[in-house]
């Protein structure tokens, strides 16, 4: 499968910041025990990487807007077209030196995410999809899981850290679902948690408060796959308001029943 110009910009985009995250994370291991600590160096790691990513997807398709996690919304000339970044999801585990966070770079097109890429290049693992051209890991076709118990499926979350003001809510969804599931699981990556989903690792996943850059590439990448994707509350956009649920068809509506309250 070739993918579009669009995706393998996208791809070498990731492919290069990949490289300069995984120098910074080696260096990060080493700062874990200097007694300064990893974080600044980390923060200035993540702006670096967005800068590069900007230039490559920006040089690449001069026309396009651009909304990144790390600076200023730029508007492009076509109005329609914007490039949705996250250049480091994960940034707690990258400084704790845990190898489990990504680069996540969507495409929306008039509203709608049309390609989406997500790469975990700790273990070397180049999530995409394209609107209409199915959902792939490196070469492989992905496809969501084939659960249809919610007692045999595992279900992954954002369990919100410092005072987030959505955490008495997720705390809630989580007492609800475990007791109906084979577990829920909290990694740290929300880009890794949908590429997961679109792979059939995980059979669902939710999440409260979430940015755009957390899912967008996610979105399309769950869809192709075969799942569903919708907000957490009937009618809201969950790029909108950030409350995302997502599992393959056979689970999604019970599993939104329970996170729902229903
Ligand atoms: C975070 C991660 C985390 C989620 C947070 C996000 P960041 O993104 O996706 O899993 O719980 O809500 O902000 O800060 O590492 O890019
Ligand atoms: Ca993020
Ligand atoms: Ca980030």
């Amino acid at each position: 499968m070739q993918g579009s110009a669009n995706l393998n910009l996208m791809k070498k985009a990731a492919r290069k910041v990949g490289r300069a995250l995984v120098k910074d994370f080696r260096e990060v291991e080493n700062l874990q025990v200097s007694s300064k600590g990893p974080g600044d160096f980390v923060t200035r790691a993540d702006r670096e990487a967005e800068k590069l990513l900007r230039a490559e997807l920006l040089g690449g398709r001069p026309t396009y807007g651009f909304l990144g996690e790390e600076s200023a919304e730029t508007e492009g000339a076509d109005p329609t077209r914007r490039w949705i970044v996250d250049p480091l999801d994960g940034t707690t585990n990258f400084l704790h030196g845990l190898p489990h966070w990504a680069i996540s770079i969507g495409l929306e097109h008039k509203g709608e995410i049309v390609a989406g890429v997500i790469f975990d290049p700790a273990k070397d693992e180049m999530f995409w999809a394209e609107k209409g051209g199915g959902a792939w890991m490196n070469e492989s076709r992905l496809r969501v899981s084939g659960r249809r118990q919610m007692i045999e499926s595992i279900f992954a979350t954002s369990v919100p850290f410092g005072g987030k003001g959505t955490l008495p809510a997720s705390l809630q969804d989580i007492a609800r679902l475990a007791p109906v599931t084979a577990g829920v699981r909290c990694w740290g990556s929300a880009a890794l948690n949908l590429a997961y989903v679109a792979a059939g690792r995980f059979d669902g996943y939710w999440a409260r408060g979430m940015q755009p850059w957390d899912i967008a590439a996610g979105i399309v990448l769950v869809r192709e796959a075969g799942g569903m994707v919708s907000a957490i509350r009937e009618g809201d956009e969950p790029l909108v308001k950030g409350a995302i649920l997502c599992a393959n068809e056979p689970l999604f509506e019970g599993f939104r029943k329970v996170i729902r309250g229903e």
